[in-house]
């Protein structure tokens, strides 16, 4: 039976998912994040990130400082600054 510890939880992504891809050649966090879409959830990455890339660096032996962390995105439409700070109605104008 697959491991099924999260760590992505956005995405439903385990740690068998990541060791597959791992195993697959995905071994970088940029090609890891097109294969499996982690980071890629509402939270952006910021609850998974460390925790993927630690767990990258354990099954590639690399050292995990020195994995270059994958591209952010801005977000697809702008939004107000107030809005992030939950200082505003999302569905002013
Ligand atoms: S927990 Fe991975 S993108 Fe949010």
């Amino acid at each position: 039976m697959p491991d099924k510890t999260m760590l992505c939880l956005c995405l439903d992504i385990t740690e068998h998912d990541l060791d597959r891809a791992v195993a697959e050649g995905f071994t970088d966090a940029e090609t890891l994040k097109r294969y499996t879409a982690a980071f890629m959830g509402p939270c952006q990455g910021k609850s998974c990130m460390d925790t993927i890339l630690a767990r990258l660096a354990d099954k590639t032996g690399v050292d995990v400082e020195s994995l270059r962390r994958p591209t952010m995105r801005p977000p697809a439409h702008p939004i107000r600054l107030g809005i992030l700070a939950c200082l505003g109605d999302a569905n002013a104008q």
